[in-house]
């Protein structure tokens, strides 16, 4: 249970806000995953964002249920550094030719500038959530945090084992 005292105190209500940042975030992400899926060139990399399209979809139920777990209700505040991630992203994809493996380079890059954003917002509203004594709140980021960053590492694997190689050649 929240006390009144919690709910009303001033890093509470800075925790529920970032939030709700996040919970944008993770929504606006979820529309640009499949786009990003279309522009891959290679298919492991279009199979890399499938399943983290399926994984964000679960990071966005986690984060319902930490609303619920706070007793507040889900919504989301536009987040603008996700937007221009995003936005970034978009312009990478434009930047790059079809069918190259410099476009999944680029991609490899995009992704993990989201993944890290994702990685820093997670690792400290985690330990914001663990000195509130959010118990339930903690547990969830935590779960999902650790997604990120078998998503990040996945991302490197990639890259490393065949995108920049390739790219380099082409
Ligand atoms: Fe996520
Ligand atoms: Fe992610």
């Amino acid at each position: 249970m929240i006390s009144e005292k919690m709910k009303n105190s001033d890093f509470h209500k800075f925790f529920v806000d970032e939030l709700r940042d996040l919970y944008w975030a993770e929504n606006a992400l979820l529309k640009e995953l499949p786009k990003m899926q279309k522009a891959s060139t290679s298919k492991e990399l279009a199979d890399g964002f499938a399943k983290h399209t399926k994984e964000t979809k679960k990071h966005i139920s986690r984060l319902e249920k930490v609303f619920e777990s706070l007793g507040e209700k889900a919504t989301g505040k536009k987040c603008e550094a996700m937007a221009g991630i995003l936005k970034e992203g978009k312009s990478i994809i434009e930047d790059t030719a079809k069918d190259t493996m410099t476009r999944d380079a680029g991609l490899v890059l995009a992704a993990q500038k989201v993944e890290h954003y994702e990685i820093a917002t997670y690792g400290t509203l985690k330990v914001f959530a663990s000195h509130m004594g959010h118990k339930e709140a903690e547990r969830l980021l935590a779960e999902t945090l650790d997604n990120e960053k078998a998503t990040n590492a996945r991302l490197t694997g990639l890259a490393e084992r065949f995108i920049n190689k390739e790219a380099v050649t082409e």
